[in-house]
């Protein structure tokens, strides 16, 4: 086993072009640079994410986002070759057209470095973010995985040992909250602004959106009834604009309660120790404090990512490389591909 490695990570499946050089040595994952170049701004005046665009920024973002995450840990590009271990990229899921332009990227500086490759998923990232600066968890962990694009419990037995054991059946979380702040004329992403007007209501203010799925028996969610709702209610309601704040309070507290109630009963089912929170959706305020606050009551141990690692960025992949470079699970230049549905 390597006791001390450097790896170069790749993150391109959205509408974030990101590197980071991430350092392990013996148990201590360490980040040296993480840089994340956001088109947020750019599919902003869209109301989302164009594919197309996507995929042109990257072209034009991914070498000079690479060279600085280099030069941010130290590292000359004459002489990186030689100090890394690896190259890592997430190779799915995400969208297809962004995604090749981080796996190429990787292909191609593992070939001219005569560095291997480690393919990392992109959910599995999410998770490893956990990991950053953290040593170790009890056995088995149980993680609430929510991000913009997917919603899943993943039994957590061990490293490489990850089983999805719910998911959402329709929207994801982050998509719930994302399509809320449509409906109410807040723009996109939605997550950080429903997050900001509910943390500035008074309460629900009476308003009463439905928990879904959260007394039915298993561990799958299901969010699009929930926006759907939310809909009917601003068309029956003249003053809605005058309660964006209540009803951005209530809307995120159905989420998070269906989330949490979910997550707390696949914890028990699977007699987790510890409950881990990943995806960009970890990112929301309220989430946080529920969760602690319910784990705690309930017994168990929890763990959440620092907020530089929530949203899509490179240093988690690269921490997830880490642990798959010790056991040595590389892949070659040839196999190496996008993987738009990739799963766990
Ligand atoms: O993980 P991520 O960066 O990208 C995907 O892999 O999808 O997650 C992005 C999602 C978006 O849907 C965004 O609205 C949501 O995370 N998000 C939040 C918050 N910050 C970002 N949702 C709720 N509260 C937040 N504070
Ligand atoms: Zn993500």
């Amino acid at each position: 086993m390597l006791s001390l490695m450097l790896i170069l990570a790749i993150e391109t499946s959205c509408d974030e072009t990101a590197a980071a050089v991430v350092k392990k040595d013996g148990s201590d994952v360490t980040v040296l640079s993480n840089v994340v170049s956001s088109q947020i701004e750019l599919h902003r005046q869209f109301g989302g994410v164009v594919p197309e665009v996507a995929a042109r920024e990257h072209v034009k973002a991914i070498l000079p986002v690479i060279e600085t995450a280099l030069a941010e840990a130290g590292l000359e590009k004459e002489t990186a070759p030689s100090q890394l271990k690896a190259i890592a990229v997430a190779t799915g899921p995400g969208l297809v057209t962004s995604l090749i332009v981080g796996v190429e990227t990787a292909k191609t500086l593992a070939h001219a470095w005569g560095l291997p490759l480690v393919a990392v998923n992109h959910i599995e990232g999410h998770i490893y973010a956990n990991f950053i600066g953290q040593a170790a968890f009890k056995l088995p962990a149980l993680v609430l995985t929510v991000s913009g694009g997917h919603t899943n419990l993943v039994l957590f037995r061990g490293h490489g040992a990850l089983e999805i054991v719910g998911q959402t059946r329709d929207d994801a979380a982050g998509e719930a909250f994302d399509k809320a702040a449509q409906l109410m004329d807040l723009g996109y992403p939605g997550g950080p602004v429903i997050s900001k007007l509910a943390s500035e209501a008074e309460g629900p203010g009476g308003i009463e959106l439905p928990r879904p799925m959260l007394d039915r028996p298993g561990f799958d969610f299901s969010f699009s009834g929930l926006k759907t709702a939310l809909l009917y209610q601003l068309q029956k309601d003249p003053a809605w604009r005058e309660r964006v704040p209540a009803y951005a309070a209530e809307f995120q507290q159905a989420v998070i309660d269906v989330l949490i109630g979910k997550t707390l009963k696949a914890a028990r089912h699977y007699q987790a120790k510890t409950v881990l929170l990943a995806g960009g959706v970890s990112a929301n305020a309220r989430l946080r404090q529920d969760l602690a606050q319910a784990t705690a009551q309930a017994g168990l141990a929890f763990h959440l990512p620092d907020l530089a690692y929530t949203t899509d960025n490179a240093a988690m992949i690269g921490a997830a490389a880490c642990f798959k470079a010790e056991r040595s699970d590389f892949t070659e230049v040839a196999d190496l591909k996008a993987q738009p549905n990739q799963s766990l």
